[in-house]
């Protein structure tokens, strides 16, 4: 047991930094001491309550760091091992894992949820008080305690305060397109919201080859940051008919259409946007209060329309964290671009109110 600093979000809207107590791993588990992590829209979800959870709390779930210590039968980490962290480990063996969807893992993925260990305790605590591990992992903190396969080994020479933003927004948005919707080389993709999984979609619609790409965000410096990132075109929602214009630059409608800025009323316009056959894609989480309508099942159904959910990028961490770091390596991912701001733990923050105000595109936090 240890004490540390951590951003603890005492309940909707009150984030604080203070001290917590932090266990040592047990068996299957490592301490690692956070070097960086990412300011995501599902950590402000949280601290806003759209997306309500249990508090205490420590968010953070965007992160990279150094393996510090590891617990019985670890054999695959040791200490000074440079480490991204996934918020969706896999255990290998479950009914999902076994069925290649590492992401819905029967043994981990349920963390999201409870903010727990699966036995239901946390490695976090403030005397008797138990404190969530916030999306899985609790990283606006100078260490975490997390199974062992949410740590993914990288080379030495990585850079940690680029390769954290991995960890949520490349995995997630990158995924969307190669796993979850595996998108064809020449297909005309759309994306909705150009934060920092938005532009992800885009870069990974780039990797996979597509031939027209449009971003749609109010905001003119992120659809600025779309066109660098690989877009062709780039509208503002707010004076363009979305529909319309892809329409008009296809005929059809678009092939794949990526809902990236969390809002149902945008997974509506993704659907009406795609051709007869195409794919929707649901990355974006709204506030659990928001539902869609479809309002002519009959057209859906004879349409063949597909509405597919994302949850980070459908990846394996542990095949694509690396497979990302090789193409940023070969300068086909752009990560360094990414990240446009950075905070020190203590201004928590004002990094996120730089995620609240769409201020740059992602903002992290340099913990050590
Ligand atoms: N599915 C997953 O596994 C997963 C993982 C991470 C994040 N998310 C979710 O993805 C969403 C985006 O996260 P982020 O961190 O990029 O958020 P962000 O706030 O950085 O980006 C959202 C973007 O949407 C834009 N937007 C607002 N209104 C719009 C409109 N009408 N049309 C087009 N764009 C509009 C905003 O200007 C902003 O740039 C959030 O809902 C987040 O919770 C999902
Ligand atoms: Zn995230
Ligand atoms: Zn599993």
């Amino acid at each position: 047991m240890r004490s540390m600093r951590a951003a603890v979000l005492e309940a909707e809207g009150k984030l604080g930094v203070g001290e917590v107590a932090i266990e040592d791993p047990r068996p299957g588990e490592v301490l690692v001491k956070v070097t960086d992590c990412g300011v995501c829209h599902s950590d402000l979800s949280h601290i806003d309550g759209s997306v309500p959870s249990a508090t205490p709390t420590v968010l953070g779930h965007e992160a990279a760091g150094v393996v510090e210590a590891v617990g019985p039968g670890v054999t695959g980490l040791r200490h000074g091992d440079k480490v991204v962290l996934t918020p969706l480990p896999s255990c290998g063996r479950c009914y999902f894992c076994t069925r290649h969807q590492p992401t819905l893992c029967a043994t981990y993925s349920s963390a999201l949820l409870t903010a727990t260990r699966p036995d239901g305790t946390s490695p976090l605590s403030r005397g008797d008080e138990l404190v969530y591990r916030g999306v899985g992992m609790g990283a606006w903190a100078e260490y975490v305690v997390l199974p062992e396969e949410a740590a993914v080994k990288v080379a030495d020479d990585v850079d940690l305060a680029e390769a954290c933003v991995i960890g949520c927004a490349v995995q997630t948005g990158v995924g969307a397109v190669l796993e979850t919707a595996r998108v064809d080389a020449g297909a005309t993709v759309l994306v909705l919201g150009a934060g920092g999984i938005g532009i992800s979609v885009v870069q990974g619609a780039r990797l996979a080859g597509a031939s027209v790409i449009v971003a749609a965000d109010p905001v003119p410096e992120r659809r600025d940051a779309a066109l660098r990132f690989g877009a062709t075109h780039a509208i503002d929602p707010n004076e363009t008919d979305v529909t319309t214009f892809c329409m008009d630059l296809t005929g059809v409608g678009m092939d794949y259409c990526f809902e990236a800025a969390g809002q149902a009323a945008l997974l509506e316009q993704a659907l009406a946007t795609s051709r007869s056959g195409g794919t929707t894609v649901a990355v974006g989480v709204p506030p659990i209060d928001q539902g869609i309508t479809i309002p002519m099942v009959a057209g859906f159904t004879v349409t063949e329309k597909r509405l597919v959910g994302c949850l980070l990028g459908s990846v394996n961490a542990h095949r694509d964290i690396p497979r990302l770091l090789a193409l940023a390596a070969a300068g086909r991912l752009d990560l360094a671009a990414m990240i446009t701001d950075r905070y020190p733990l203590d201004e928590v923050d004002a990094a996120v109110d730089n995620l609240r105000q769409r201020r740059g595109l992602r903002t992290a936090l340099s913990i050590a």
